[in-house]
């Protein structure tokens, strides 16, 4: 299994220049959101019924090992290890602050947290049972395409669940709707679309690469 299961505390203050901006709202980095913001994007526990969805369908294929990519504060990770108990859990995202404060709440559950951008590793990332990319589409719209397509040639679970706001303005050329992901994967996996209302837009929820 590639991709190291040690805590990689390096900052990570640059700011990301290619990301929608209205998404920002000013902040010139994730590490000054998560700074400044308690919950940026009001995740907290991930008890919402979309996160329980993702929750049922892992139940569902029983993954040994998951790796969960742009962790936040981990609140989605922390059900996954509760609620699915994987041998291995390793969740990773840029931001060094959102790193360190999942590690300061969940440190003593036994998931491996680390500072990584998956723009430059998601090639390292093989041999993972499933591999989970929450809410993190639109802010590495350019690379998604490739980034998707590369891990769905694996035989990893790829799960992707992604909201697309009815006012999303950025990339639309390359995602505006879910059926785009299908052509970026390249292969025909869906298996399950939910649609519950959510604020801020349309919540999709979409699987790749097991049936449920
Ligand atoms: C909307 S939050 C989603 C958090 C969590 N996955 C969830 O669904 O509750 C998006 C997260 O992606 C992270 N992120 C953004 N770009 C990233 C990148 N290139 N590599 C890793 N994580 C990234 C952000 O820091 C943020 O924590």
């Amino acid at each position: 299994m590639a991709l190291d299961n040690t805590i990689n505390g390096s900052p990570n203050d640059q700011p990301i220049t290619d990301i929608p901006l209205e998404l920002m709202e000013g902040y010139p980095s994730f590490d000054e959101w998560y700074r400044v913001e308690k919950d940026p994007w009001d995740i907290g526990k991930a008890m919402s019924s979309d996160y329980s969805v993702v929750i049922e369908y892992l139940r569902t294929i029983k993954p040994i090992t998951v790796f969960d990519v742009g962790c936040g504060l981990g609140g989605l990770t922390k059900r996954i290890n509760i609620e699915i108990t994987p041998r291995i859990l390793h969740a990773i995202d840029i931001s060094d602050v959102a790193i360190r404060k999942a590690i300061s709440f969940y440190s003593t559950i036994g998931v491996c947290f680390t500072v990584a951008d998956i723009r430059e590793c998601y090639k390292d990332i093989i041999g993972w049972d499933t591999v989970i990319m929450s809410e993190i589409g639109w802010y590495i719209a350019p690379q998604f395409p490739r980034i998707i397509r590369q891990l769905g040639k694996s035989n990893m679970n790829l799960i992707i669940k992604q909201t697309f706001p009815a006012n999303q303005q950025h990339y639309r050329a390359i995602m505006s709707r879910p059926e785009n992901l299908d052509d970026m994967v390249g292969i025909p996996l869906i298996k399950r679309w939910v649609e519950p209302d959510g604020k801020g837009g349309r919540i999709t929820v979409r699987w790749y690469g097991g049936d449920i």
